[in-house]
């Protein structure tokens, strides 16, 4: 007797509906670019229950006619692709035709629509993929959609859905996604009787930033705006300084089609390189331009994963995308002294808290966005005239004020005024006071000289005249024998001596300050670690190497030689960070220390 069975409509809607809505977010997420694709400017969302009792979506897009609207759930019905060409060049957010009837499958769902040309709108009644009732009524042209007790007639995922305010917060995270892409369309979300939403159309996708994420983030945020021939990359990337320790606020877009892809994420990383701090995760909302033809979308029936057939391509250009535009700014974090109080203290006043708040929109706020002109409204020519310098306390200008324009000035001109505790270098500097940690600073330059030299392949060493015999264990000489060339390469130049001995002959001459031997054994060391291939952590023996030749906290420095070590910052790619993210300097405002001394 045949054991198989074909399985019936019901069934097999309730199995296909498993894949696509695992939860009320996923309702909100098919709903929400269902009204995307029909033009909507407009888009509500109501919740009750964290989705549980109601999801009710209304748009204003372009509506369905009575018919359309009763095929919409079917399943493979769509009017958005009708071959196979259409299936490799998706331009529209849904294509499957299969988003609403795996919702009628599991809810008790109503469809109000109408289009513009129609008189009436069309009431549509679906309970479990059945329908119950279909009529006519008066209503706006646009679509409503409610969906009531999802999974009602499938207990089973019903057991599995999260606590509500897990369930709740994937659906802020939906339409934020979708709010924050979209900025010429307004999207508010209630829940219960709370709005945790309200993000209206604007003209421009900063002022969409801040309304979503509130002005404090959003002041941090710098434009991206790259373009080649295959991609063209927009969006914001926030300052490194501006990083969490979470990777909540990471938007990637491709076709503003939200996605998850770890090729094009590894690259925002690699742009960031050397300017995190261990464990903080760069915050930005960007989205890739891509020929449609060029990326396949049809990989998982949610849609939130493409394959790119040019991935090293376009991996490339994003690293450069984020490269570029970190380069082109000032990232000099200034200290905001009541934030540091309420760290400190937790005594979180009332108008700070209310800055913090994340979802609303303060127009009053925007003047404070235009991050060029609080970045480049620094002429040096005008510092120079106000400050009265002596000879000693020459103003430092950085070389490259002949050679370059303002815009590409990485620090600002500044006043050295001295060292304290033997540890910061304090400078004024046009609008507030610098404070430089000494250590930082050599350790960037080092970084940046080494790497430079090593990319020339061009490594400066110093000869030992004598040549330092060093012994190893069994295991070390397994290392170095592996690793001798790249050793050299890097400076090392060690010749085996006999038995487990070595005689090392020269070091880079950059990490001069160190004793050869320690310098050779931080690089075994970090071969030991387990990673066996030098290239793999070449940067960070670099890092290590310029870390322990830098200049120590506890020692004094005079003013010129603190002058000539910030030239050197001055020219440095990347002057803000030490290799692994921590601040070279950070700037305290003139109007922070009048608000606290209550001059303002
Ligand atoms: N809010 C809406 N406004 C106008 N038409 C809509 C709306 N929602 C759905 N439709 C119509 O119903 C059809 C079916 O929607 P459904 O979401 O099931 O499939 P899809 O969007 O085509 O593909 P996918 O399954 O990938 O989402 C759509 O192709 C569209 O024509
Ligand atoms: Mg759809």
């Amino acid at each position: 007797m045949s054991k198989i069975k074909l399985l019936d409509e019901d069934l097999i809607n309730k199995i296909a509906a498993g894949e696509v809505i695992e939860r009320p977010a996923s309702v909100v997420k098919e709903l929400i670019e269902n009204s995307l694709d029909a033009g909507a400017t407009r888009i509500n969302i109501e919740i009750k229950d964290s989705g549980k009792k109601l999801i009710k979506i209304s748009d204003n897009g372009s509506g369905m006619s009575s018919e359309d609207a009763k095929k919409s759930i079917i399943r493979h019905a769509t009017s958005k692709i009708s071959n196979v060409d259409d299936l490799f060049a998706i331009q529209t957010l849904g294509f499957r035709g299969e988003a609403l009837a795996s919702i009628a499958a599991v809810s008790k769902m109503s469809i109000i629509t109408k289009q513009n040309n129609e008189l009436e709108a069309f009431n549509f009644v679906v309970e479990g993929g059945k329908e119950i009732s279909f009529g006519a009524l008066g209503a706006e042209t646009g679509t409503t959609i409610e969906i009531v007790d999802i999974f009602f007639n499938t207990p089973a995922r019903k057991k599995f859905l999260k606590t509500d305010s897990v369930e709740l917060r994937h659906i802020v995270d939906i339409v934020l996604r979708y709010a924050l892409i979209n900025e010429n369309v307004s999207f508010r979300l209630k829940h219960d009787k709370h709005e945790l939403l309200n993000s209206p159309a604007v003209e421009n996708d900063r002022n969409n930033l801040a309304s979503i994420y509130g002005t404090n983030l959003a002041k941090e945020l710098l434009e991206v705006n790259y373009q080649d021939d295959l991609v063209k990359i927009t969006g914001f990337i926030a300052k490194p300084f501006a990083a969490r320790n979470d990777k909540n606020q990471q938007h990637l877009f491709v076709n503003k089609r939200w996605i998850r892809n770890e090729d094009i994420t590894k690259a925002v990383y690699e742009g960031y390189h050397s300017l995190l701090f261990v464990g903080k995760h760069p915050v930005y909302v960007l989205n890739l331009d891509i020929n449609p033809l060029k990326i396949d979308v049809n990989v998982h029936p949610a849609k939130t994963e493409i394959k790119i057939e040019q991935k090293k391509e376009i991996y490339d250009s994003v690293l450069k995308a984020v490269r570029g535009t970190l380069e082109k700014h000032n990232l000099i974090p200034v200290m905001d002294i009541n934030i540091e109080e309420q760290l400190t203290f937790g005594t979180a006043k009332k108008e700070n808290a209310e800055k913090n708040v994340k979802y609303r929109f303060e127009s009053s706020k925007q003047e404070v966005l235009d991050i060029k002109k609080v970045n480049h409204s620094t002429s040096i020519d005008d510092f120079e005239e106000e400050s009265h310098s002596t000879p000693e306390e020459e103003v430092f200008i950085s070389k490259q004020k002949e050679e370059n324009k303002i815009e590409n000035l990485k620090l600002p001109a500044m006043k050295v005024l001295g060292q304290i505790h033997k540890t910061f270098f304090v400078a004024e500097t046009e609008g507030g006071a610098l404070f430089i940690d000494q250590h930082v600073v050599q350790e960037r330059i080092l970084y940046e000289k080494f790497m430079g030299q090593l990319m020339n392949k061009k490594v400066a060493v110093q000869e030992l005249l004598q040549g330092e015999v060093m012994e190893f264990s069994p295991a070390e000489k397994i290392y170095l024998i592996d690793n001798l060339k790249k050793l050299h390469q890097l400076g090392f130049l060690l010749e085996e001596f006999g038995g487990n001995s070595f005689v090392l002959k020269t070091v880079p001459s950059l990490f001069g300050k160190l004793q050869p031997k320690d310098l050779l054994f931080t690089v075994i060391d970090k071969l030991k670690e387990g990673k066996s291939k030098l290239e793999e952590i070449q940067e960070e023996i670099i890092t290590r190497m310029a870390c322990r030749a830098s200049v120590k906290a506890g020692d004094t420095m005079t003013i010129p030689e603190i002058q000539k070590l910030l030239e050197e910052l001055s020219n440095c790619k990347l002057p803000y960070t030490c290799p692994h993210g921590r601040a070279v300097l950070i700037k305290v405002p003139v109007d922070e220390l009048e608000k606290k001394f209550k001059r303002k």
